[in-house]
């Protein structure tokens, strides 16, 4: 078997590669192509994998490589996991919106929306050549936003499904607090990538008893603080919201926080810096505790459970992706993207029935799915007026004043991104 990472530099790699070397039973890989332009970091990330392989006795061999055409031929599936623009338009994302007093973030709002505009045609262009080398590979995509990515990806007719690490946290979490293993969890999964609530938490499968009553009346305050939300907000819910659900329930005062602190860009490339630093130390061979302060951490559980799938390995039958809606949420178009458990094997992602959902969250994810409608238009054919339409759409936007200064500071920040600007 054969597996290729585009952005294989990333610091995030070596969580991957952890993952590839403990589950290899599950994901048996023969080669494992590391794809990344910037050499120096590739170097680095790529001589820590090769330890890591060789500590924990992986018989895989590990290549790093900047030609793309060359490390996807023959995979079977390759990962996406590329940022456009590094952590410094990354910073941007986070900054410019708070002017107009929106939330500065990377998936939500126009942050959101200026990475979709930068990344959607490199992750076209990648997928485009991957195919014309090796038309059966799985395109596995992490990169964000990845609702809207996914989306691009499916609609031009690729083999991709979206992947996001939330789902995954929570399994582990709530089967910490219910003193069980993350595979006896179940999750009742709904809405898009980082708009979603867990409206049930079952034990054994999806027919298994629903233990989130019990869940939030017995650990609710510290769900809740590690939401930073409060207690009194999970409970009339019923529900636990995703932490991206902060954006909307506590918008303002997310700003106002925003607005005093170092962004997480920031955060995170004073974080990459020491990680580079320690990768670059040959005695370390497995990934640092430092990683686990990154969002993505764990990603590669679910990263191999689906690739495991995928590729007709022993991968859990039921897994939370990013798919084609098909009916699923019937208020929805058919080919919107949802983040929703599926049924996955050889042929790919097939959503679970899913009862109906409250009006409370429908009309957010409608709200949203039709914003990533505009942003996708925006991100294929450009122009400011299909970026405008996109944010007067957006649920945290909506105001065409605020709308047109946002998109001509997103357009004068990622100039160097937009072929069309
Ligand atoms: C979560 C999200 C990812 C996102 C990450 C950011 O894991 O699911 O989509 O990339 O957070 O983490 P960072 O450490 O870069 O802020
Ligand atoms: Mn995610």
């Amino acid at each position: 078997m054969k597996l290729t990472v585009v952005g294989g530099g990333s610091t995030y790699t070596p969580e991957l590669i952890d993952g590839f070397a403990r589950l290899r039973d599950t994901l048996p890989i023969e080669e494992l192509v590391l794809v990344d332009p910037a050499a120096e970091r590739l170097e680095l990330v790529g001589g820590l994998a090769r330890r890591i392989f060789a500590r924990q006795g992986h018989p895989g061999r590990i290549i790093t490589t900047d030609d793309l055409d060359k490390g996807v031929e023959g995979a079977d599936a390759v990962l996406l996991q590329l940022r456009v623009g590094g952590q410094a338009a990354r910073q941007r994302d986070e900054t410019w919106p708070l002017e107009c007093g929106c939330v500065g973030q990377e998936t939500t709002g126009a942050g959101g929306l200026a990475k979709a505009l930068r990344t959607v045609p490199v992750v076209l262009d990648i997928a485009e050549r991957v195919r014309r080398t090796n038309p059966d590979a799985w395109i596995i995509d992490f990169t964000n936003p990845v609702g809207i990515v996914t989306r691009a990806l499916l609609q031009a007719g690729h083999k991709a499904v979206g992947l996001c690490n939330v789902a995954i946290g929570f399994q582990r979490k709530f089967a910490a607090l219910l003193g069980v293993t993350p595979a006896d969890i179940h999750l009742d999964h709904v809405g898009l990538n980082h708009l979603t609530w867990e409206t049930g938490v079952r034990l054994g499968g999806p027919e298994g008893e629903d233990v989130l009553p019990r869940l939030l009346a017995e650990h609710g305050d510290r769900i809740a603080d590690d939401l930073r939300l409060p207690r009194s907000v999970l409970d009339r819910l019923e529900t636990v919201p995703s932490y991206y659900l902060r954006y909307f329930y506590a918008h303002d005062n997310v700003v106002r926080e925003l607005r005093t602190k170092p962004s997480r860009a920031a955060e995170v490339a004073a974080m990459e810096e020491e990680l580079l630093r320690m990768y670059g130390d040959p005695a370390l061979d497995e990934k640092p505790e430092l990683l686990a302060k990154r969002g993505g951490a764990f990603y590669s559980e679910a990263a191999v459970d689906l690739a495991a799938s995928l590729l007709g390995g022993g991968g859990s039958p039921y897994q939370v992706v990013n798919t084609y809606n098909r009916g699923t949420l019937p208020f929805l178009p058919d080919d919107a993207v949802i983040e929703t458990q599926a049924a996955v094997g050889r042929q790919g992602a097939t959503p679970l029935a899913v009862p109906a959902v409250d009006p409370l969250y429908a009309g957010l994810i409608a709200h949203v799915t039709a914003y990533e409608e505009l942003a996708l238009k925006a991100a294929l054919h450009g122009g400011r007026d299909r970026v405008f339409r996109a944010l007067l759409a957006h649920p945290l936007v909506g105001q065409y004043d605020c709308a047109d200064t946002l998109t001509d500071t997103l357009i004068a920040h990622n100039r160097e991104h937009l072929a069309w600007a």
